[in-house]
């Protein structure tokens, strides 16, 4: 018991602020405590910037910056986005070859359910994403699945989380151990340092939110995939989640997963349920 204390305080130390707030909070230092996490989390970011609307969050870079939200404001009065968002609705009501379509394989038609988007799948014991159900849908029905970081998943998952702007993020943990285990894992991941560089998705999106790095103001972690997927003027084009996942591990030198690997799901689930109340505000653009 002490050895096991002696450890989780050595790696509360080594870690970043938010991450001994979050150990602190939890009434034992190894009790899996999805709820506790969620309100040191959010607490930490609304003390570091009290001046910032708890709603405004989910518009990354530029809940920090005034300029740049001014300039985005103007922009957003002819969304670079649009193109995707067309895209996706054309592709989403077109039937598959065998006369199905995306429709049949949500609820409600796949209307205005992002906010529930990833969900745990107790049937198959994993976390299920936005990106892999609707892969999974193609292939239930004979089509083959789409690159996750290229415009079509793009453009489909702007045009389902349109239809759930404002919508506050509601993801459930069930009280299973392998939905606990999975949110775990995202956690140690979004708190692990990996690669040349040694950084974590936390030093950079907890640590240092608002501050630049060489061109860019980055986003804080507190919904931070509220607004996705994004358009990005440096990728001329949209990016998914497993786009920007991949790009943030690259960035720092270590070697990117898979997109959908069973660590970059579970890093989903963990910064979507801490994320929970904040609204859907995708698809966005970024600079
Ligand atoms: C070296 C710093 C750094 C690290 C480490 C890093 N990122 Fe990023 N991230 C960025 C930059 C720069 C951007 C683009 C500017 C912005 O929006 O923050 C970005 C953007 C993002 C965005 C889009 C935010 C938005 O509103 O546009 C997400 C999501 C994201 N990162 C997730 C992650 C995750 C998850 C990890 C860990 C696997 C990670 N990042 C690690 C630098 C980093």
């Amino acid at each position: 018991m002490r050895a096991r204390f002696a450890i989780s305080l050595a790696s509360a130390v080594l870690a970043l602020g938010v991450f001994a707030v979050i150990v602190r909070a939890a009434p034992a230092a190894d009790a899996i405590d999805p709820a506790a996490d969620a309100r040191a989390f959010r607490d930490y970011f609304v003390k570091r910037f009290p001046q910032v609307k708890q709603e405004d969050f989910v518009n990354g870079p530029y809940s920090m910056n005034e300029d740049m939200r001014r300039q985005w404001q103007e922009k957003e009065e002819f969304p670079p986005y649009e193109f995707a968002l067309e895209a996706g609705k054309e592709m989403f009501s077109k039937p598959f070859k065998n006369g199905k379509s995306y429709a049949d394989c949500f609820e409600n038609g796949g209307i205005g359910i992002r906010q529930n988007y990833p969900y745990f799948d107790a049937k198959e014991g994993e976390v299920i994403t936005l990106e892999l159900a609707l892969n999974r849908c193609r292939e239930a029905n004979g089509e083959a699945p789409l690159s996750y970081v290229k415009d079509d998943m793009a453009s489909l998952t702007a045009y389902m989380a349109f239809t759930s702007r404002g919508k506050p993020f509601d993801i459930k943990i069930p009280n299973d151990p392998r939905a606990l285990a999975a949110y775990e894992n995202g956690k140690r991941y979004f708190y692990t340092r990996r690669g040349q560089l040694n950084f974590s998705c936390a030093s950079c999106h907890v640590q240092s939110p608002g501050e630049r790095l060489r061109a860019e103001t980055l986003a804080p972690a507190l919904g931070i995939l509220n607004a996705m997927p994004i358009y990005r003027s440096e990728w001329a084009g949209m990016g998914t989640i497993s786009r920007r996942f991949v790009t943030c591990n690259s960035q720092t030198r270590a070697v990117p997963e898979e997109p959908q690997s069973d660590d970059y799901r579970d890093l989903e689930y963990f910064l979507s349920y801490v994320s929970n109340g904040l609204p859907v505000a995708g698809p966005g653009a970024r600079p």
